[in-house]
């Protein structure tokens, strides 16, 4: 099967049971991408898939082929972050630092929902063209990714200092 993943072609044999998840990290050797729970609770498994974000162990490998697939290798790397990796440093947005690859890739697919004006449970205007990142909108929007460290503090107001204009805050 054909897998394009960070912008590089890949082909593989693969068992047609494999999740996304361990396609990435066993056979492409991407262990950015964490495994939490493998049962779709934590989020710490967030990937990108044209764009939009996906709980990768939830997901068969089999069904994302030929789609551009995003993990957080393919987002920045040492010599230059990502804007949102490096307000997750400036604002304290982890701490053992396993779930913030999923906090990253999934605040990004989250900020594209808002931009395009996906609601949220508790969006109350649903035919705005864009929702604004309220405090609430945020906080509800990344509550599928869990942090055990407790850094969601941080980790909101790096999400917020990267996508949300002063206005909105
Ligand atoms: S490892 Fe996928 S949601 Fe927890
Ligand atoms: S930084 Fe440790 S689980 Fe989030």
């Amino acid at each position: 099967m054909h897998f394009i993943v960070n912008g590089l072609q890949h082909d593989l044999l693969l068992d047609t049971r494999m999740s996304l998840l361990d396609m990435l990290r066993e056979r492409l050797a991407l262990t950015g991408t964490k495994k939490g729970c493998n049962q779709g609770a934590c989020g710490a498994c967030t990937v990108l898939v044209e764009g939009e974000r996906i709980n990768a162990c939830l997901a068969l490998a089999v069904q994302y082929e030929n789609r551009p697939i995003t993990t957080i290798e393919g987002l920045g790397d040492a010599e230059e972050l990502h804007a949102l990796q490096r307000a997750f440093i400036a604002h304290d947005g982890f701490q053992c630092g396993y779930c913030t690859p999923g906090q990253i890739c999934s605040a990004i697919g989250m900020a594209r929902e808002a931009a395009r004006g996906v609601p949220s449970a508790v969006t109350t205007d649903l035919v705005m063209e864009e929702v604004e990142l309220s405090h609430d909108e945020l906080r509800e929007r990344m509550s599928g990714n869990l942090c055990r460290c407790g850094a969601h503090n941080g980790i909101v107001e790096a999400i917020q200092a990267t996508f949300v204009r002063e206005d909105a805050a």
